[in-house]
């Protein structure tokens, strides 16, 4: 019933835009593509207070510090010696950590963190926006029709906090990657926690909601870090396949060719996939841009492309729980007019059919706020598409 309805939905919204005037389709990079899917609440580019300096670790005795650091136990966090790093962020080898740090670059070593998608499934994650480049991205993104996670540095955010809210607005899934991009391991704990609070504060005063995804610079993670992530209420995102678009820097390492030929050898072994994937790439350049919009139409023909958390299913990944992001089971961005009090299962496989009368109670208050949705026009291409590709992959798994 609820996927009947989904489909008429996406009909109905589908002749609308074979109806409307064709012009409106024709590519114009200047023109943004889509209209936002999330209402956010008003913001002006004036922020509340004075961040720390961009890019720089944030001084940790500021009564704002100070405040969210008395707002958390610290008392079980491991005390393991902080690690010294290099210049650009490696280690200083070999790196002197304990076993039970649990270190993914030195060890291998995962502990609860998100590191791919269900097979079929190609998590599209960008790192280091937003830049005066992401508009180029975030158009494609839109008329393309996919959305991504965004790791965002909170010092990009406050300079480019017009392209983070459009973002934001767009539906793509917001989550934090420092302030100023050090490798974790090296912080302190009060350090570590400044970077992803000021982060995190940024992007609630930009787009009006709290991230609960972190990315660590440089894969920098080990359970310290991950104890104070827990404790944020953060889970921790890594990544199987990296493009290493990052030393396509002017001057860097890495040609546009030999990242092509990354995108080839994935997708020639693709049909022997065991598991989805999880892509580590950048908004930090104009060529990872490039790189990444020339690539992505050939990764979309290969897997369902989606933001890590659609991927895992998460279709509340604010804090806000209001907030609707779309995920693969058929939830659809949106912001509920129920004040949070939403029915809408936060996980669940697709196509699963409840039975029970207090579950059929729920999917009719969901058929009733996606005629909801409908009336009041939020519906557009975008949710259409979504819809499609969650019954898609509901019939798929049945
Ligand atoms: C969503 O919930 C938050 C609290 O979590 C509240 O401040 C906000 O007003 C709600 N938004 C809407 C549109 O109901
Ligand atoms: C949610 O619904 C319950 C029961 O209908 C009500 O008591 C509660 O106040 C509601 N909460 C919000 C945030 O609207
Ligand atoms: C999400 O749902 C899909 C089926 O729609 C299922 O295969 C997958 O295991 C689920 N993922 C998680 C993390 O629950
Ligand atoms: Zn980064």
């Amino acid at each position: 019933m609820l996927y009947n309805l989904s489909f008429l939905a996406a009909i109905l919204a589908l002749a609308r835009n074979a109806a409307a005037d064709p012009s409106s389709t024709t590519t114009n990079p200047a023109t943004p593509t889509a209209a936002p899917l999330l209402d956010l609440p008003p913001f002006s580019g004036t922020f509340s207070i004075a961040y720390p300096p961009s890019d720089k670790i944030p001084p940790t005795d500021t009564p704002q510090v100070q405040k969210w650091l008395a707002e958390l136990d610290l008392t079980d966090v491991p005390d393991w010696p902080l690690v010294p790093f290099t210049e650009d962020g490696d280690p200083k080898n070999p790196k002197v950590i304990p076993e039970e740090a649990c270190d993914w670059t030195e060890t291998g070593c995962f502990n609860k963190d998100v590191t791919t998608c269900p097979l079929g499934v190609w998590g599209l994650t960008y790192d280091d926006g937003p830049t005066e480049f992401s508009p180029q991205l975030y158009d494609f993104l839109d008329k393309t029709e996919q959305k991504a996670t965004l790791f965002y540095i909170g010092s990009n955010v406050v300079e480019n906090w017009q392209a983070a809210r459009r973002a934001c607005g767009a539906g793509h899934h917001i989550a934090v990657h420092t302030w100023s991009h050090p490798p974790s391991t090296s912080l302190t704990n009060e350090q570590f926690i400044a970077e992803v609070k000021y982060t995190e504060m940024a992007i609630k005063e930009v787009c009006g909601f709290t991230t609960t995804y972190f990315r660590p610079p440089y894969g920098d993670i080990d359970n310290r870090i991950r104890s104070l992530l827990w404790k944020m209420g953060y889970t921790s995102v890594i990544w199987d396949y990296d493009t290493d678009d990052w030393m396509m820097a002017p001057g860097g390492q890495r040609t546009e060719a030999q990242v092509d030929q990354a995108f080839d050898q994935w997708i020639a072994a693709a049909p022997q996939d065991k598991a989805g994937h999880i892509i580590l790439e950048h908004e930090l350049y104009q060529n990872t841009v490039n790189a990444a919009i020339k690539n992505l139409p050939r990764v979309q023909a290969t897997w369902k492309t989606m933001s890590v958390s659609a991927c895992t299913n998460n279709s509340h990944p604010y804090q806000e729980k209001n907030i609707t992001l779309a995920t693969m089971d058929g939830a659809k961005t949106g912001i509920d007019l129920d004040n949070g009090n939403s029915s809408t299962p936060t996980t669940g496989a697709g196509g699963s059919q409840p039975t029970s009368s207090g579950q059929d109670q729920g999917k009719n208050s969901d058929e009733v706020k996606s005629a909801a949705f409908l009336s009041v026009g939020l519906l557009s291409k975008e949710v259409a598409a979504l819809v499609v590709m969650s019954a898609t992959i509901a019939i798929a798994v049945i």
